[in-house]
């Protein structure tokens, strides 16, 4: 039987990834561990949903350190003691900078809600519709210095449909990434 793969998973908001991934290892699909959640937003409901279902879960603010350099420290201080070895970057809503990369090379990977390297960056969705494609999609990718441009792991394509708005969009593309993230965890090998 695989080693479990002990995972840090970084959020900011709803935190729909991180309870995916945790379904997919409640239910065997995963052989992995959420070793500990960490989370740069007060009051976001990923925080809530970990407490939910029992994972460690940390806040750091931003705000509370003198800068990039002294924020990412002490995150990578955090995920080295919880001894995480692939970081999931589900929903956080940061740059990584050299510090966090340079800690864990070629072991942070990022979910974006369109078919790189098409419409990296905010409002994925939205930049999908304002282009008229017929079909968008989600990547799972490693993080690199550059927005949504590591290089591709996994991707799912969804169908644009003539009436979609950017919400029905962002459901359709958002049941494809609950299935996609973990999958792709599954496949990355240590
Ligand atoms: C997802 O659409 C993900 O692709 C993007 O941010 C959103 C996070 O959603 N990077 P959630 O917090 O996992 O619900």
């Amino acid at each position: 039987m695989a080693d479990s793969l002990p995972l840090g998973v970084l959020v900011s908001g709803r935190g729909s990834n991180l309870d995916a991934i945790a379904e997919a290892i409640e239910t065997g699909r995963l052989v992995a561990t959420i070793k500990v959640v960490i989370c740069d937003q007060p009051g976001a409901l990923a925080l809530d949903l970990a407490s939910r279902r029992g994972l460690p879960a940390i806040l750091f603010e931003r705000a509370a350190f003198s800068g990039r350099t002294a924020f990412e420290e002490e995150i990578v201080r955090t995920l080295l003691r919880y001894g995480v070895r692939l970081v999931v970057l589900a929903g956080f809503m940061r740059l990584v900078g050299p510090t966090l990369l340079s800690a864990f090379p070629n072991k942070i990977i990022n979910i974006h809600p369109s078919l790189l390297p098409s419409f990296p960056g905010l409002s994925a969705q939205r930049q999908a519709l304002d282009y008229g494609v017929k079909f968008s999609g989600c990547t799972v990718h490693y993080v690199n210095g550059v927005v949504d441009g590591g290089r591709i792991i996994a991707q799912a394509v969804v169908p644009v449909q003539s009436d979609d708005t950017e919400e029905t969009l962002s459901t359709r593309i958002l049941t494809e990434e609950h299935r996609l993230l973990p999958q792709a965890i599954g496949f990355l090998v240590f």
